[in-house]
């Protein structure tokens, strides 16, 4: 079962044959790591791990951030000796073997894809409330499909609460922004667009200013009392859902994307000393940055979980959370914290800095797409990857004519991220996109551990330091926040995998080219688009 491996030397003189001009330094990576990371997660989520740990949701953003920087090293070692597109998919490929490969392969696309749905419903979040902000009133039944999920519920016997017959009434149908904005970045993704540094360190300089104005407006206005109690639903524990824990797994989302860093290690300057640096600095400095925002927020406006009209815990992004947040609203009460849908502007708006509040909401507006981009665009690569080795249908490596894209594989992870960007809430699809990447992390970790054994003389131009205490670490923190989502969550990587295992046993199997004996290394081929080693959107300097 787990014999078939893609031999690393193949994989291995593929990079060799097209190595990359080593460009990037230090301050190019943490960049590059910072750009990709500092989206929706801290402008949107915040009021979700706020609904799950109140003000202990600061302790949630370290222990998230904790497990990122053991994941990272861990990354950072396969990616500097596998340095070929495809990242954790390629890697498990070469060290534990084909259907572990796939199945992370598969998580991959709940990282990515619904990834890409989850900032996609930030950015809509953002651009319906800048607009009702501007007087215009984008119609509640096509920008959230908070009534759709309270049909579904009550189809499948959930109780007519007050709370979730609120939201049948007040809530939308679908998320036409978030569709919009999923359609525009395939679009773009297709034509072949990619980020120059230059724009990405623009977009980097515009979240930071408006990160910034945020922590300056809010940190002197902060009252102690606001920390009290500190953890109101406690320190969680691994049966999921809520406390500490549960919004570190949530808050988790808002540090994926340092990946990115990794990927960038083939064209790093002297990588051993920088891709570490590349990725703890941006790994730390936007664990500061979401520390101090948190405080901010926290101490200002207060971060106490609602409950419902009978004084019970609500699930965050559940129809009956909505129609009770509906409901504090129309009752006259400032709108808290956990309600908001954009918490950022919200804090500012409710401590009377309205303006800065919209400019805060429009660096959301400006710099959000691109991270949808970064995750569509690793999505097609590793799909692109898969289709390459035979897994999936040889149509999805098609590259286009003219604009050189896989724009199959494109369009499918568009029409994915859109369907999924339309009908969910933001908190549920980020909880859904962490299952995956948490199981891509701790594949990760465990495939830098088996290598170790397995090819101790192998050159590695970054080591992992302290490898049995990283890894180890990583893969428990992967485990303890994958235990911590709540019940659906860790049901979709279920689901979703075992979908997985019946398409690979049913056609991929049969047809992989590794089985089949080919171990061509099909990313040499002239066509690729930009494969093995195409730069990261926004490392191209
Ligand atoms: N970390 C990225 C975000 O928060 C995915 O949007």
């Amino acid at each position: 079962m787990f014999g078939r491996i893609k031999p690393l030397d193949a994989i291995l003189a593929t990079a060799k044959s097209k190595s990359l001009h080593r460009s990037l330094g230090p301050v190019q990576l943490v960049l590059l790591g910072v750009g990709a990371v500092i989206g929706t997660g801290i402008f949107v989520l915040t009021a979700v791990a706020a609904q799950k740990a109140g003000p202990g949701m600061m302790l949630s953003f370290v222990l998230a951030g904790f497990v990122c920087a053991v994941a990272a090293l861990c990354y950072s070692e396969l990616a500097s000796m596998v340095p070929v597109a495809g990242s954790a998919y390629t890697y498990t490929y070469a060290v534990l073997g084909e259907v572990m490969a796939w199945m992370v392969g598969w998580a991959l696309v709940l990282e990515y894809a619904l990834g890409a749905s989850a900032v996609a419903v930030g950015w809509s979040n953002h651009v319906v409330g800048a607009l009702s902000d501007a007087g215009v009133h984008f119609p509640a039944v096509i920008s959230n499909a908070d009534a759709l999920m309270a049909k579904v519920a009550l189809a499948f016997g959930k109780p007519a609460s007050p709370d979730l017959l609120n939201a049948l009434h007040t809530g939308g149908f679908i998320n036409l922004p978030a569709v919009f904005i999923v359609i525009a970045v395939t679009g773009l993704l297709i034509k072949g667009t990619t980020e120059s540094a230059t724009f990405n360190a623009v977009l980097v300089v515009v979240k930071l200013v408006a990160l910034t104005a945020f922590i300056a407006l809010t940190l002197p206005n902060i009252h102690t009392q606001n920390f009290h109690p500190f953890t109101p639903t406690g320190m969680g524990n691994l049966t999921g859902g809520t406390g500490v824990i549960g919004a570190a797994a949530s808050i988790f989302f808002a540090y994926v994307g340092f990946d990115a860093v990794s990927t960038a290690a083939e064209e790093t300057i002297n990588p051993q000393r920088n891709v570490p640096i590349g990725l703890i600095g941006s790994l730390t400095i936007c664990t500061i940055i979401y520390l101090l925002v948190a405080a901010g927020a926290i101490g200002t406006v207060g971060a106490q979980p609602v409950v419902s009209a009978a004084g019970a815990y609500l699930a965050s992004g559940s129809p009956e959370m909505a129609g009770r947040c509906a409901a504090i609203v129309a009752g006259g009460a400032v709108e808290p914290l956990v309600c908001s849908k954009h918490a950022l502007v919200h804090v500012l708006q409710t401590i009377g800095q309205p303006s800065v509040g919209w400019w805060v909401g429009m660096a959301a507006v400006i710099a959000l797409p691109s991270v949808v981009l970064m995750m569509m665009f690793g999505q097609t690569r590793v799909f692109f990857v898969m289709a390459r080795d035979g897994l999936l249908p040889p149509a999805f490596a098609k590259v286009h004519p003219r604009f050189k894209t896989p724009y199959v594989v494109t369009a499918v992870t568009g029409l994915f991220a859109l369907v999924f960007a339309g009908l969910l809430p933001v908190g549920s699809l980020a909880d859904y996109s962490n299952s995956g990447t948490l199981f891509a992390f701790a594949m990760v970790a465990i495939s830098v551990m088996v290598l170790r054994v397995r090819e101790p003389e192998r050159k590695r131009s970054f080591r992992t330091p302290a490898i049995w205490l990283i890894a180890p670490l990583a893969v428990i923190g992967c485990v303890v926040l994958y235990l911590a989502l709540d019940l659906p969550s860790k049901l979709v990587l279920f689901g979703w995998g075992g979908i997985g295992l019946v398409v690979y046993f049913l056609y991929s199997r049969s047809r992989s080219h590794v089985g089949l004996g080919h171990v061509e290394v099909h990313e040499l081929d002239e066509d690729a688009p930009g494969l093995p080693l195409a730069p990261m959107p926004g490392a191209d300097v």
